[in-house]
């Protein structure tokens, strides 16, 4: 454990701070009529398969729903296509309430990454050893964040759970979840560990860790073509640490390499075999322009970062910040990655409280990469009738 003089810059301060940042003040949890009316004609009308609209500014955004019409709540997300049973799974952070007790991680599933995506709600959390069950949940979620009791000399819950990530570890046979694991003040700077049998859970706590002694804020995983898993994280808000997992992927095993300061982290490898990572700055749930790095060196103990500059070409990166890159391959067997970002506090009047996604083709013009502002397209044809920013959004 560090002393505070050894801890990096604040960024956030607290939990109270970074909501109240996120949101505007007199926001209440109850959406403000403007938003009740301009949602009013899609509250129950479903995703129509395939076409991805993100939610880029408050005047044009429209809640993202589950199958049964109500909004999904799965933020600072990971995606799992299942290799057991090649469903897609998405995990992310429960709805940005100012209360931390409620939050949690959800779990949604879909035979389609285009959806519709139907909620997980009856998976509960089985108690670990360092865990206990909660009370019975009305609305159930796979990680429920009141349920974390830390033993020993550890801060008091609530906490704060962000980022989850989920891996399937053929070895075990376990779905394995890390997902950032701190106290109200940003200052316990963990990851989280749990383990499930089954992708939708139920997952029991395995333990929370300082990955290599290292305290560790925004974090991803990410497996590459030959297997391996790789755990990268925010050292102290002060530089970027990259580590090998164990083969179990309960831990990792010491830092690889150093990037620099950044957070958001989301790896990908083409498969001519160039290896990316997107990012961005710290601003708390501010968006600021994106980061694409290439990696130029033999391997991640050496990856010599090139900074490839920001792929939006918009300062704000259209109020967006990564989650996670995930591959996707068309009917016509070809793949292509998908930028997957939290527009945090840009897609409705509740500011944090209506937080809400954007999802984009990642385009490749031969040394030039290019994220564009697309406000409607098909998975399939990632670039053919898409809208972009220069013509009026249409919802069908
Ligand atoms: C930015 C991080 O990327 C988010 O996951 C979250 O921790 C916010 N900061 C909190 O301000």
């Amino acid at each position: 454990m560090t002393n505070d003089s050894e801890r990096g810059p604040e960024v956030y301060g607290s939990w109270a701070n970074a909501w109240d940042q996120g949101t505007r003040a007199g926001a209440s949890e109850v959406p403000s009529p403007v938003l009740a009316s301009h949602n009013m004609s899609s509250t129950k009308r479903l995703p129509s398969k395939g076409a991805i609209r993100s939610c880029f500014e408050e005047s044009t955004c429209q809640k993202w729903r589950d199958d049964k019409g109500e909004p999904i709540e799965a933020h600072g997300a990971g995606l799992m296509k299942d290799p057991v049973g090649g469903r897609w799974y998405w995990y992310g952070e429960s709805r940005k309430t100012q209360n931390l007790t409620s939050h949690g991680v959800n779990c949604y599933s879909s035979d389609s990454l285009a959806g519709p995506w139907r909620r997980e709600g009856s998976v509960a959390f089985a108690s670990g050893k360092e865990i206990q069950s909660g009370s019975a949940d009305p609305y159930p979620q796979v990680l429920r964040q009141n349920m974390i009791r830390l033993k020993g000399a550890h801060p008091r819950g609530p906490y704060v759970v962000e980022r989850p990530k989920v891996l399937f570890n053929a070895k075990t046979k376990k779905y394995v979840m890390w997902f950032h694991l701190d106290s109200h003040d940003y200052k316990y700077r963990r990851v989280g560990v749990a383990t499930a049998d089954l992708p939708q859970g139920p997952f029991t706590f395995v333990h929370a860790i300082q990955p290599d002694g290292i305290p560790s804020l925004d974090m991803s995983l990410w497996v590459d073509v030959d297997g391996q898993a790789y755990f990268v994280r925010s050292c102290d808000n002060l530089y970027t640490g990259i580590s090998r997992l164990t083969d179990d992927y309960l831990d990792s095993t010491g830092l690889l390499s150093k990037g620099p300061k950044m957070e958001g982290y989301a790896l990908f490898r083409l498969p001519n075999g160039t290896l990316y990572m997107l990012s961005s700055h710290q601003t708390g749930w501010n968006p600021n322009p994106l980061m694409l790095y290439r990696a130029n060196g033999p391997d991640l103990s050496d990856p010599q970062w090139q900074d490839l500059g920001n792929p939006t070409r918009h300062v704000e990166s259209f109020n967006t910040q990564p989650t996670y890159v995930v591959p996707y391959t068309t009917k016509k067997n070809e793949t292509y990655f998908m930028y997957m970002a939290d527009n945090w506090i840009h897609a409705g009047p509740g500011r944090l409280i209506d937080a809400s996604y954007v999802w984009l083709p990642i385009k490749f013009d031969g040394a030039h990469v290019f994220i564009d502002k697309l406000y409607s397209w098909d998975m399939e044809d990632p670039w053919k009738n898409a809208w972009n920013h220069d013509e009026r959004p249409v919802f069908g």
